[in-house]
């Protein structure tokens, strides 16, 4: 169920620290993220070995090239509540090389697929920011709608303020 035609999920590895630690400092993949205080490539490692299990409140998953056979990315589902069935979802392509071509997109379904069926999830939400023409143009496609505008409520490296959307997806709403 989490491999796909260009990408599969896996866990994360600790040797994926190498990978993780460029990846967010990239100005380019960070422009629209929120960003962390910089982390030494030893602590990344550390916190590789040190890694949680993925559980129903966290799964953060490893997105691999299959073509290329390396991470390419990250995607995950958090703060899950088994009551009301509602998880965050955050995803990024780390190797700049790889947008645009599919491997978002097909992330993003396999990702909310296994959060309905395995999960037992009703809506998957997510925040972005609204200069982001690129991945609000995936997550449209993917069935996320657009539930709200929140202003100013992202501050960017840039060190000005942006909107941003908050985004959902109910199953049958997931268009896989
Ligand atoms: C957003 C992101 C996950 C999308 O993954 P991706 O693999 O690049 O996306 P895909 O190749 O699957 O799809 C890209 C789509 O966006 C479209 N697109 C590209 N640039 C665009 C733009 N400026 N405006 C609108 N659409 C755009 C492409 O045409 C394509 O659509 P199509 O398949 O209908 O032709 C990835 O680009 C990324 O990680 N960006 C940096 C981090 C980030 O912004 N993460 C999301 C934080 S909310």
């Amino acid at each position: 169920m989490l491999t796909g035609k260009l990408v599969r999920l896996r866990a994360i590895e600790p040797s994926d620290a190498e990978s993780i630690y460029r990846w967010i400092h990239d100005p380019e993949v960070g422009r629209y993220m929120t960003g962390d205080y910089p982390r030494s490539l030893a602590q990344l490692r550390k916190r590789g070995e040190e890694r949680p299990v993925n559980t129903y409140e966290n799964v953060v998953l490893g997105i691999e090239s299959l073509e290329a056979g390396k991470l390419i990315g990250v995607v995950d589902l958090r703060d899950a509540a088994p009551e009301i069935g509602r998880a965050e979802l955050d995803i990024y392509i780390g190797e700049t090389d790889h947008w645009n071509g599919g491997y978002g997109t097909e992330a993003l379904k396999l990702m909310c697929r296994y959060g309905f069926n395995v999960m037992r999830l009703h809506l998957i939400a997510l925040w972005v920011v609204a200069e982001n023409e690129r991945a609000r143009h995936v997550y449209r496609k993917v069935g996320f709608v657009e539930d709200g505008r929140h202003r100013e409520c992202h501050r960017g490296p840039d060190g000005q303020y942006h909107d941003m959307y908050l985004m959902s997806l109910l199953e049958p709403e997931l268009n896989d």
